[in-house]
């Protein structure tokens, strides 16, 4: 079974990583053959979408969501 783990990087791409298939809106698969971590575009400017080419950068995209910490017990 794999551990899928999907991380959204500060002002850039969704980074998933552990062996997650990719498929088009047909179903067809993407080749991510080899590749440890996939970049996915969450900017909307990347000539490869729907994986990430950097553009973000030049783009000024901003980013930075966290995740809520856990609900301390009282
Ligand atoms: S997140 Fe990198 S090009 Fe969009």
């Amino acid at each position: 079974m794999s551990d899928v783990v999907i991380k959204f990087r500060e002002n850039g791409p969704i980074l998933v990583s552990g062996g997650a298939t990719f498929t088009d809106h047909l179903g067809n698969k993407y080749d991510t053959t080899g590749q440890a971590n996939v970049a996915l575009c969450r900017c909307g400017h990347s000539q490869k979408k729907p994986f990430c080419d950097g553009a973000h950068k030049a783009a000024g995209f901003v980013g930075n969501e966290v995740a809520p910490l856990p609900q301390q017990q009282q």
